[in-house]
């Protein structure tokens, strides 16, 4: 993210943008919708909405085996969003664009048909104290299936990965190093360039869980150098049930299929299957076609505002909103890494977080509260649970204003 450079966010038209996002202008509780849960799901454009319309309306048929006109525009679109995906992160080529649900199938494809067939009993997967359920989770399963072991590099106070403790547990034993670019529960920015370096000087593979990234930050998967990139499509403006898993095109040409079925065979006899090319091995059955075309128009609508402009005003934004958290007494931040997304953790002492979402509820505020899928980052420091606001790009200082005079209603009524 450190390639993002600076741009001021008074190039950022912020309420054009507000105005783009239908929800966001909506009372709750008879207050107006103060929306910071975005790293759980992000709002969606009009242009989203619109491209889910027009598929719905007028487009709506099957891809890549009909003869007639709605069929084709169905297929052009869908393949058309492949592309804009391929331009987005900057993959070689769009067989390398696979569509998924999101990033929790996208590591579970890696784990069943990359890392399955290769992993011995004995071999080791390295991953950081930071990552997200779906990106450990299905390395245990690995372990039971293959016997072998989840390594996890730890994080210091900031919530920083220790790299030179990163660098000590790659080993001989090191099947393949999975981590999340940026943490959900933190906010913390991973050096993966560093990690996919320091990993394949020792010819070790490495998977990016880009789920919390891709809104934030441009990526580049060619300059990061990583094997498979994954991430959803919920959680940069897109629909839901859709997401991506980029991997290098010689990877998963010499990879199984995950799932069986329509669309994935280039010919089928009782006696014998060949499978389809890349990227349509790994897409069996009618895939989401209104959510990849959905997820298209989110990244055309990302990279129309700039994903730059996006940081930029992201980081005043965190800035802000940390200076305005930190003047609380008795609030605690979680997570000061120096790189780090707009992703503002916290605990209030003598309250609950649950209690603190509630109240803030009550005041239109929408943040989240919990283990945020990261029990392990909470065990970390010591915490069953905080309340999360997170930022996307149509936040604004106004509404961590209310946030900080939301935090000091919850005070005054726990303290009664
Ligand atoms: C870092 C990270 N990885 C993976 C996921 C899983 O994403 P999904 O539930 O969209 O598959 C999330 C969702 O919160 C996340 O934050």
């Amino acid at each position: 993210m450190s390639a993002l450079g600076m741009v001021k966010s008074s190039e950022f038209d912020l309420l054009a943008i507000r105005r783009d996002f239908p929800a966001l202008h909506q009372k709750v509780h008879g207050k107006p919708l103060v929306y910071l849960d975005n790293a759980a799901t992000t709002q969606k454009p009009k242009a989203v909405i619109d491209a889910l319309l027009q598929f719905y309306s007028l487009d709506c048929s099957n891809v890549h085996r009909g003869v007639h006109v709605l069929s084709d525009r169905a297929t052009k679109a869908y393949e058309g969003a492949r592309m804009t995906v391929k331009q987005f992160i900057n993959a070689r080529s769009e067989r390398e664009i696979v569509f998924v649900r999101g990033a929790t199938e996208a590591i579970n494809l890696v784990m069943n048909s990359f890392a399955r067939p290769r992993v011995k009993s004995g071999d080791e997967i390295l991953i950081s104290a930071l990552e997200h359920h779906s990106n450990i989770v299905p390395w245990q399963l690995l372990a039971e299936y293959t016997g072998s072991r989840l390594v996890v590099a730890p994080i210091n106070d900031a919530g920083e990965l220790i790299i030179e403790e990163f660098e000590r547990r790659l080993s001989p034993q090191t099947a393949l190093v999975a981590v999340a670019h940026v943490s959900n529960a933190l906010g913390t920015v991973m050096p993966v360039r560093e990690i996919v370096r320091m990993a394949h000087e020792r010819n070790i593979p490495v998977l990016v869980d880009g789920a919390q990234a891709v809104a934030h930050a441009g990526v580049d998967v060619q300059e990061l150098d990583c094997d498979f990139y994954a991430f959803s499509g919920h959680k940069v403006f897109g629909p839901t049930g859709i997401g991506v898993l980029y991997g290098r095109e010689e990877l998963l040409d010499g990879m199984p299929p995950y799932q069986a079925g329509g669309d994935m065979i280039r010919s089928v006899t009782f006696e014998k299957t060949t499978y389809n090319e890349l990227p349509y091995k790994f897409e069996a059955g009618t895939p989401h076609i209104a959510g990849a075309i959905g997820l298209g128009a989110a990244l055309e609508y990302v990279s129309r505002v700039g994903i730059r402009r996006t940081a930029a005003h992201e980081r005043e934004l965190l800035a802000y909103g940390t200076e305005l958290l930190s003047a609380i007494p008795g609030l605690r931040i979680l997570g000061t890494a120096r790189e780090k997304v707009g992703v503002l953790s916290f605990v209030v002492d003598g309250v609950h977080p649950h209690d603190v979402g509630t109240v803030l509820d009550r005041d239109g505020i929408a943040v989240r509260t919990g283990h945020h899928c990261a029990q392990p980052v909470m065990n970390r420091f010591a915490v069953p649970a905080t309340t999360r606001a997170s930022l996307a790009l149509y936040n604004s200082k106004a509404e961590l204003d209310a946030l900080a005079k939301g935090i000091h209603r919850v005070q005054k009524l726990f303290a009664a």
